[in-house]
Formats: structure tokens, sequence, C-alpha cells
């Protein structure tokens, strides 16, 4: 492949959704210990996906305790509206639904404005030329590898043909991440067609070992990358 990446670009998004809620400022300093690179967060609305978890509050009560960045993952209606509170929140990153919005690039260039990074997600069923126009304006393109709402599905491997367009044929390199069902099984057919950041909740938080898990994904993504020449 012509574009290449940067030496940190492997990123291990723990997903905070699969964690203890109960005892979460322990969590955040298991996973960052462990050697996390972004912390991923779940907020979803009860409207555009049927689960509802947490908003500003929790988010802003996560950064207080974080020293990573926060890749919050809005899987919400009208983002536009919204988006301001995630970023007084502490979000370094804020993902939006295509699906939930009727211009991503209105979208993205909204959320930069806020001076933060902006990211589109997509579910499984949207096709990736939808977000094409939008990439100039992007950070970070999320790509859904289950149909978003909950933690534990299984991974939908027709989805990573979407990597193909944009790293071979757009060119792209921005942040590509993947979101569903990643575990150290999964995540090499990810890495191996471009992905490079990794949202993972039950098979980090759910492993024995999450330093471990952790170091594994890592070499795992590493090596995908490199056989790529990313
Ligand atoms: C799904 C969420 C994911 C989820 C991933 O709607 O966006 O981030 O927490 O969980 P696992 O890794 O268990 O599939
Ligand atoms: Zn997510």
């Amino acid at each position: 492949m012509k574009l290449k990446l940067g030496p940190e670009r492997v990123k291990i998004a723990p997903s905070l959704l699969a964690c203890d809620f109960a005892n979460l400022a322990d969590e955040v300093r298991r996973v960052e210990e462990a050697g996390a690179d972004w912390l991923h967060v779940d907020v979803m609305d009860g409207h555009f996906v049927p689960n509802l978890t947490i908003g500003p509050p929790v988010v802003k009560a996560i950064h207080q305790v974080a020293t990573k960045p926060l890749d919050v993952h809005l899987m919400i209606e009208d983002p536009m509206r919204h988006a301001p509170d995630y970023v007084a929140a502490g979000a370094h990153i804020v993902t939006f639904h295509e699906e939930a919005v009727t211009s991503a690039v209105h979208v993205a260039k909204f959320v930069r404005s806020l001076g933060v990074r902006a990211g589109v997600s997509i579910n499984p069923d949207t096709p990736i030329e939808r977000i094409l126009p939008a990439l100039e304006h992007l950070d970070l393109v999320l790509v859904m590898s289950v149909f978003p709402g909950f933690g534990g599905q299984k991974f939908i491997p027709r989805v990573l043909e979407k990597a193909d367009v944009i790293r071979e044929r757009e060119g792209w390199a921005g942040d590509l991440e993947i979101d569903g069902g990643i575990s150290t099984e999964t995540l090499p057919l990810a890495a191996e067609r471009g992905f490079n950041a990794f949202v993972a909740g039950t098979a980090i938080f759910g492993s024995g070992d999450i330093p471990s898990a952790i170091r594994e994904m890592r070499q795992l993504a590493e090596a995908g990358l490199q056989a790529l020449a990313l």
C-alpha cells in the first residue's frame, strides 16, 4: 500500500461498557495500567439504539480519573445537539453515527470546530460510500462489526471490506477503528485489512489477565499492519 501510518498507529481501546460500573475509577486505572491507548466510551440513548447507557455527567467523571484520551462513541439521535456537552465533559474524540445525521460533512466540521477530533461510525448494513464525502473533515472512521446497542455480540466479517475502500481506494491515512466482537481471534483479520484502532469490551474486561490481553492484541495488530506495509 502506498500510504504509511505513524509508529504509534496501533490503538487498543477497551470499551468501558464491559467494566464494573460500580467501580468505574478503579476500572479506568486498571486498563490504563494494563496498556490501553484510548478509553472507549459507549453512549446510547434508547432511541438510536435500543439500549440506554451513560451521559455527560458520567463521561465527566471518567475524564476526571483518566489519563488516556476518551474515545466517545455516540450512538444517539441528533448528535449535533449533544456533541458540545460531551466535549465539555472531556471527550477527546467525538464519533457520531452516519445513520443519525443528514450531512456527515456538516456534523464532522461542527465537531472539529469544537476543538476535538471528529469521527463517524457506520453500521454493518450502511455502505461505506456514504461517508466518503466527509473523509477530508474526519480524523477517525469507526466501522461497526456488530449492530450497535450491546456488548458481547458475534463479529460480522463482511464489514472488513470497508477498509479496502478507505485505505486502498481512497488512500486515507486517518484512524480506522473497528468495534464489536473484537478478540485475539478476530483482531488479526481487521489489522490485515488496514484497521489500526481496535475496540474490545468483553475480550478485555472478561479476560483473567488484562495486561496480557492488551499486549497480545497490540502484537497481533502490529503484525497485521506490518504485513500490509502500513
Ligand atoms: C456496541 C458498542 C461496543 C461494545 C463492544 O454497541 O459500540 O463498543 O461495547 O463490546 P464487545 O467488545 O464485547 O463486542
Ligand atoms: Zn462502541
